[in-house]
């Protein structure tokens, strides 16, 4: 009986080879700078307690009021598939004490996140993510490092079609001086009343709307960029003459609203421009008061978060991906039940030498298991039979050229070179 196919939830991202090859490329290239600058790995549950996003993220972002998976645990507690990556390595910090140590906290990670949102080209229910955070000082020099070390990804990758935006919140005095004269402006707006809501816990959010007539009745509204303190000021002028020094051009974007409530200081966004509607690929900036909104100490920090998904897509947009996919440098095709207990042994002494060695299982004839060898592309192929495994040589076919040469079993490695894969890992 044939039953019902099972299909993914709505929504989701997945990887199947040949592209995950491509994703893992990405990934991995993503990670890189930031492994080289001395941040380390940090790996944390993909769900933590609801209250960590709602007080850490904001009650006013989409984020927290409209698109995390939460539900009740089996224990009656409320639990939230991590929407950003952020606010639990906050909670790790203070859980493990590790601002009691060297600072800044440099941590890296990479993984899943889950936003219940529309999906789209580029806009999914679970995407991936590459994130950093620097935790512990407040220095524009590590904004400036935070920024390059993505830029530097991107460009690692082959990325041109992008630009960086970037503003300052400023410090609280400047924030504070800003809000005054954003909700009187607001005050005069005709809004309904879940704008107003909005507006209410977090004013900022108005920049964000994507209604026409919000972003009309905004283009009179006060920026914040302008009632930025001396020190603010100077703090995001140093910013970005470092940029500058390191030839990382950037747009000034004072409207710019990051979907998250924690920022302060810098903030700024990597725009693709080849990826339509969904085009960030990646953003971040700093947040001063999170670690202690979470019931920690008053400290600093800065960070980003990119998407790996985008970035794979922005990457297949430009063309900019190596070809070519998982090739073996031996391809073994064992005949009969005692060749495959042999191929078996040769290929686990040929791999642990870093060679790569593909069996051809399955029992085809010979002549259908040298087409198989021919379209895997693998750099040799040899066959063993009953002859092979009593004089112990066998013979081993070079594919490009068809040159055949005999080779004792146990020499094997040295006739082969292992081959290099463009996706190969370092
Ligand atoms: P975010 O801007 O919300 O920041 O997300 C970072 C990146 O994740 C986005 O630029 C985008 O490339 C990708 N992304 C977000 N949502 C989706 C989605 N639904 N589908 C596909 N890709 C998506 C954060 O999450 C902050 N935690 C970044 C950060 C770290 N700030 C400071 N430290």
């Amino acid at each position: 009986m044939k039953r019902e196919r099972i299909n993914a939830p709505k929504g989701v991202s997945e990887y199947v080879p040949p592209r995950s090859s491509a994703f893992e490329w990405v990934r991995d290239n993503l990670i890189e700078p930031a492994a080289l600058a001395g941040y380390q790995l940090i790996e944390l549950p993909v769900f933590e307690d609801t209250q960590l996003f709602s007080r850490g993220v904001g009650e006013s972002t989409d984020v927290v009021s409209k698109e995390m998976y939460t539900f009740e645990d089996r224990g009656g507690r409320s639990i939230t598939l991590r929407p950003e990556g952020t606010a639990g390595v906050m909670r790790a910090v203070i859980e493990h004490s590790l601002d009691r140590g060297q600072l800044p906290v440099k941590v890296f990670y990479s993984g899943a996140f889950f936003r219940a949102e529309r999906p789209q080209a580029g806009r999914y229910r679970q995407f991936y993510q590459v994130g950093v955070e620097s935790i512990g000082l407040d220095d524009p020099a590590i904004d400036a490092e935070i920024i390059a070390l993505a830029d530097s990804a991107f460009k690692k990758i082959g990325l041109r079609k992008y630009r960086l935006e970037i503003t300052s919140l400023g410090d609280q005095q400047s924030r504070a001086a800003h809000k005054v004269d954003l909700v009187t402006f607001l005050d005069r707006l005709d809004l309904d009343e879940a704008t107003r809501a909005r507006a209410a816990i977090n004013p900022l959010r108005l920049f964000d709307d994507k209604r026409s007539e919000i972003q009309e009745m905004m283009k009179g509204a006060p920026l914040l960029l302008d009632y930025l303190s001396a020190e603010s000021k100077e703090n995001f002028a140093h910013v970005c003459s470092l940029l500058d020094a390191l030839g990382i051009t950037y747009v000034i974007n004072p409207r710019m609203v990051r979907g998250l409530d924690y920022y302060t200081g810098t903030t700024f966004e990597f725009i693709h421009e080849e990826l339509g509607a969904q085009s960030g690929i990646g953003g971040g900036g700093r947040y001063d008061g999170l670690m202690q909104t979470l019931g920690g100490a008053d400290l600093s920090g800065v960070g980003f978060g990119l998407g790996v998904d985008r970035v794979l897509l922005a990457a297949e947009a430009e063309g900019v991906l190596p070809t070519g996919e998982f090739v073996s440098d031996l391809f073994l095709i064992p005949l009969g039940i005692a060749a495959k207990k042999a191929a078996l042994v040769i290929a686990q002494e040929l791999r642990a030498e870093g060679i790569r060695v593909e069996i051809a299982f399955g029992d085809r004839a010979l002549k259908g298991a040298m087409k198989a060898a021919d379209k895997s592309g693998s750099a040799y192929a040899g066959v063993i039979g009953d002859t092979e495994i009593a004089s112990g040589i066998i013979e081993i076919k070079r594919m490009s050229d068809g040159q055949v040469s005999s080779v004792k079993m146990s020499e094997l490695k040295s006739a082969l070179s292992p081959s290099a894969s463009n996706f190969d890992r370092k």
